[in-house]
């Protein structure tokens, strides 16, 4: 007899992406045929579980914000495979994508720019639902977006108001509104932070985690701020030219970062008791252009500990250290 209480074997996550690409084309002068490609993200692969939060981090150019859109399909990935629920998203027809990015939305950094103007909120957030079907008639869909605004901390007084009478963390919660009107099951949060004033950034962790525990949600939580990514995330992926170098729970990660590029963005972020101090490592020089990403690991040229005829030749593999801690350094 089939006992129910019986464990599954690990069920598939949520989100699967493997070896992940987006290389967009760049002619080189008018004339020329011959192209270079912006090697923005470069082979990258990730799970993320159903009601989990993955962070992921990296300097500003280093791929993140393409990574997130390409599972989404928002830009088309250039090679790799993204599985939703056990489904290839990459695989979408375009009538079947439509109805499937349902399941997967965006907020995005900036609330001024993201939201359309000319469009009064309960358009904003009333559009998904009626695109969707999930509510059908005026009053059921002006009804959902009421109470989507309630859950998000707004009043139904915001329904006829336009974007440009909200302040930035106001719009910040029109944004998430949005976002969730189509009943989504992952998110991809793009630096929904970085335009905030500090004070209103705790208000907006705060709210994505609640709507978490309440709705059952997965994020892919994108940011430079490394220490609201640990508050947030269960494992956090750090991101360098394109690849993920470190992976690890968060907890892991934060204690023991194992990655020079790890080491150099936590040694950034001020500790809280005076003791602690953690030694200041200055990261020499920028990151390097993904169009010629350098030879052997990427990073070789700004690591304090790179070894001249290995770092500078191969390519370190990502490969696990202790239990879900994956690092991709020859000096690991
Ligand atoms: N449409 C595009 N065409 C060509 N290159 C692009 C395009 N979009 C992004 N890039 C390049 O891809 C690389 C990765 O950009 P991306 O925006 O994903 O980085 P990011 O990690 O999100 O940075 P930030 O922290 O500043 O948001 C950059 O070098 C960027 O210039
Ligand atoms: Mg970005």
């Amino acid at each position: 007899m089939a006992d129910e209480n019986a464990p599954t074997a690990t069920p598939e996550p949520l989100v699967r992406v493997v070896g992940l690409k987006k290389h967009f084309p760049l002619r080189s002068g008018f004339f020329s045929r011959r192209t270079a490609f912006v090697r923005a993200v470069d082979g990258v692969s990730l799970d993320i579980g159903a009601s989990e939060t993955v962070g992921l981090v990296g300097e500003s150019g280093c791929g993140k914000s393409t990574f997130g859109r390409a599972i989404l399909r928002l830009i088309e990935p250039t090679a790799g495979t993204v599985h939703f629920d056990g489904r290839d998203v990459v695989a979408l027809g375009a009538r079947e994508l439509r109805r499937f990015r349902r399941h997967m939305q965006i907020i995005f950094q900036d609330p001024y720019s993201s939201l359309n103007p000319r469009m009064k909120v309960k358009d904003i957030v009333g559009e998904p639902v009626r695109i969707h079907g999930l509510a059908s008639g005026r009053r059921a869909v002006d009804d959902e977006v009421v109470a989507l605004l309630e859950k998000v901390g707004l009043g139904s007084s915001a329904m006829t108001r336009y974007p440009h009478e909200f302040s930035g963390g106001q719009r910040q919660r029109i944004g998430v509104a949005r976002a969730l009107a189509a009943r989504p099951r992952f998110i991809v949060a793009d630096e929904p932070l970085s335009a905030l004033d500090v004070s209103i950034q705790a208000q907006i962790v705060n709210l994505l985690k609640d709507l978490q525990e309440e709705l059952g949600l997965a994020y892919l939580f994108i940011a430079h701020d490394l220490k609201i990514v640990e508050y947030l995330s269960r494992r956090v992926a750090v991101m360098y030219l394109g690849k993920v170098v470190e992976l690890a729970s968060s907890q892991d990660l934060y204690k023991d970062p194992l990655h020079p590029y790890t080491r150099a963005l936590l040694s950034a972020v001020p500790v809280p008791s005076p003791g602690a101090k953690r030694a200041r490592i200055l990261l020499a020089g920028d990151v390097p252009s993904p169009i010629r990403p350098p030879p052997g690991c990427s990073f070789h040229p700004r690591c304090s500990i790179a070894e001249k005829g290995l770092c500078d030749k191969e390519a370190p593999a990502l490969r696990p250290i202790s239990t879900g801690h994956v690092v991709a350094c020859h000096k690991a």
